[in-house]
């Protein structure tokens, strides 16, 4: 039943962590320097509250609600489609499951690329849904932004490397700092950017040497994705992750579980139980009460135990009430 294009299960099996119930905030991360002796930090995207509330159970330090978004689930080709509501409103969601890592809202495209007034005000809208912080992309360009942002007192993080949101300029998503130059002017700009105000830098798809050699030219946390183990912390999307995206794996992907495959199979056996009437069963069905039964004239057909059943189904938690419906 199922697809057949996940891999195994890969990576060194956890033991589910003991979670940390501390709320991550900005100071925690501000000098989380491998360097110094900070433990890596683990980013990891997220959209939605029970993805949320995965990442709180899995102790992950900081949630990126990301414009991916609009690639793993929301069926566009690429980043440029979403919307700063679209972002407020998956950042909403994030923050409604109280997660205990810092939540990053994603800067979707031309948020930021507008009037440092009309930036601010995006950011804010962010926060307003429940981030802690904000991220964006770009480099030296982008310095009015991450400046006029941080005046605002909103947290920054920069993006620098293979930019999503400049796929049309770049030419598709290529790998970034290739060439001697390029990666001289990458450094520059890392620097540049923590000037302006970020308190940390995601580098995306450069080669290894090269997250290293920003991460030893910055004193803020790097946090890698396609950028080598030499980052102060590393990002992947949820979905890639987990192997809900199954399509195409990049290189730097692990997949930590096979859920595509795990919720075919569930579904095809949902379906095979409908089918074949498997599904439900007299103890997945509210029975009627005899009263009910003899009002409806229908005195001899089996309730089941109606005595065992609540009248409220008890949805997340709440407790079951006693007062009944109509
Ligand atoms: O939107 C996103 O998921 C990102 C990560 C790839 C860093 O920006």
């Amino acid at each position: 039943m199922a697809s057949g294009n996940n891999k195994p299960t890969e990576g060194t099996k956890a033991t589910k962590p003991a979670v940390n119930l501390r709320k991550r905030t900005v100071p925690f991360f501000r000098s989380s320097k491998r360097s110094a002796g900070a433990a890596p930090i683990v980013m990891v995207t997220a959209y939605d509250a029970p993805s949320a509330r995965v990442a709180t159970e899995a102790d992950v330090d900081m949630i990126l609600v990301g414009d991916s978004v609009a690639m793993v689930v929301l069926g566009y080709d690429d980043t440029l489609q979403v919307t700063v509501e679209d972002i407020a409103y998956h950042t909403a969601a994030v923050a409604r499951a109280k997660p205990t890592a810092l939540i990053v809202g994603d800067m979707p495209w031309m948020s930021f690329h507008v009037s440092t007034t009309d930036t601010v005000v995006n950011a804010a809208e962010l926060i307003r849904a429940g981030a802690g912080a904000v991220k964006l992309e770009g480099g030296v360009n982008r310095i009015p932004a991450i400046e006029a942002i941080s005046a605002a007192e909103i947290p920054v993080v920069g993006h620098v490397g293979l930019t999503p949101q400049s796929t049309n300029v770049m030419g598709g998503f290529k790998i970034q700092g290739r060439r001697a130059a390029a990666v001289h002017r990458l450094i520059d700009e890392a620097k540049a950017l923590e000037q302006a105000g970020c308190f940390a830098l995601v580098i995306e798809g450069v080669p290894d040497v090269v997250g290293k050699l920003v991460t030893e030219a910055l004193s803020i946390p790097t946090i890698g994705i396609g950028a080598g183990p030499a980052t102060d912390g590393q990002v992947l999307v949820y979905h890639d992750l987990i192997g809900l995206e199954n399509r195409f794996k990049p290189r730097f992907v692990r997949r930590y579980g096979t859920a595509f495959d795990d919720q075919v199979n569930a579904l095809a056996t949902y379906a095979n139980d409908v089918r074949s009437g498997a599904f439900p069963t007299e103890a997945e069905s509210y029975q009627a009460k005899p009263e009910l039964l003899d009002a409806l004239g229908l005195q001899g057909v089996t309730t089941g135990r109606p005595d065992d059943q609540p009248d409220s189904i008890g949805l997340y938690g709440s407790r079951p009430t006693e007062s009944g419906g109509a």
